[in-house]
């Protein structure tokens, strides 16, 4: 595949992704204000990373990526839930996000934290009412465990508990590993694991994309600490320095800038290493990993 064609697969499933986005939500019977919340922070923007690896993972199985779109659609509103609560006063109090005020700075911090519940939550009904002709009820079960897995105590929420208790403190790597694993690897992985159940991937393969997702999950996190060290606000779309500002405990904090370029690159190299033995259809993933790792916002 030239490497237009991730530009080109990537215009055609963020679309896709934000038209399901429009219809789910509309379609809600609820109060105005709550669907409005829960859209502001869907359609604020965002990279779609983690729809876009189910896809691209779907793809590298030679099957259709569109059957992913409930599971895609489930992960990115789990995800924008965590940022409408990352962002809260009482976590990391930060007032901007994908370019835009963030969402208690608009609605409130009792409506964000709502908005961020109904997401949570709306998640699962979307994943559970996908029809039978898209999703068997197999895969289905396989994907509702996955993700709750991945959202919850033993996922993002440990990890985002465990970096608020690093927070003040110098923790080992291994310990910082722990959060970045958590509060971002665990949806990551989920994404990638959801496109191979979806794509039918034997267990060699399964235990390879398991490896690019453990590696591509700290290179993640990784450039997102360097990023609010180095980045512009007018490009990351997210205040700069917050880390610092709340004694967050990070790869730079750590191990320095070059230390934490050094991890990031070892953990680069891994991930693609692991992409290897995944099959010869892994062009996409591949060069979503580069974008991962050089990206500026
Ligand atoms: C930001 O994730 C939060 C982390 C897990 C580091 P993204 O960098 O994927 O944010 P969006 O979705 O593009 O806004
Ligand atoms: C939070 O990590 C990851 C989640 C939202 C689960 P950060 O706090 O570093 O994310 P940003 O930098 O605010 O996007
Ligand atoms: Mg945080
Ligand atoms: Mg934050
Ligand atoms: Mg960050």
């Amino acid at each position: 595949m030239p490497s237009s064609s991730l530009n080109i697969f990537s215009e055609k499933y963020k679309e896709i992704i934000e038209n399901q986005f429009r219809r789910s939500v509309e379609g809600l019977q609820a109060p105005n204000v709550l669907k409005e919340a829960m859209l502001y922070s869907l359609e604020a923007g965002g990279k779609r990373i983690r729809p876009l690896l189910l896809f691209a993972t779907i793809d590298a199985f030679q099957k259709d990526p569109e059957i992913g779109l409930h599971a895609a659609a489930a992960i990115e509103m789990i995800h924008t839930y965590s940022l409408i609560h990352d962002d809260l006063p009482s976590m990391d109090n930060d007032d901007l996000r994908r370019g835009k005020p963030t969402n208690h700075i608009v609605f409130g911090e009792a409506n964000a934290i709502l908005a961020g519940d109904a997401l949570l939550t709306y998640s699962f009904q979307l994943l559970a009412e996908a029809p039978e002709s898209t999703i068997s009820l197999k895969n289905k079960l396989a994907l509702i465990q996955l993700l709750a897995q991945s959202a919850g105590a033993e996922g993002m929420v440990g990890g985002q508990v465990a970096d608020m208790i690093g927070e003040e403190k110098t923790l080992n790597l291994d310990e910082l590993q722990y959060i970045h694993l958590h509060k971002t690897g665990k949806l990551l992985t989920c994404s990638i694991l959801s496109g191979a159940i979806l794509g039918e991937a034997n267990k060699e393969q399964m235990e390879q994309l398991e490896k690019f997702s453990y590696h591509l999950g700290l290179a993640f996190q990784i450039r997102d600490d360097l990023l609010d060290i180095s980045g512009d606000e007018s490009i990351i779309g997210k205040p700069v320095g917050s880390d610092e500002e709340n004694h967050k405990a990070t790869y730079p904090s750590l191990l320095g800038m070059n230390g934490a370029e050094e991890a990031l690159e070892k953990h680069y190299h891994l991930a693609k290493e692991a992409l290897l033995n995944v099959g010869d259809r892994t062009r996409l993933l591949e060069e979503l990993t580069d974008i991962i790792v050089k990206r500026d916002h």
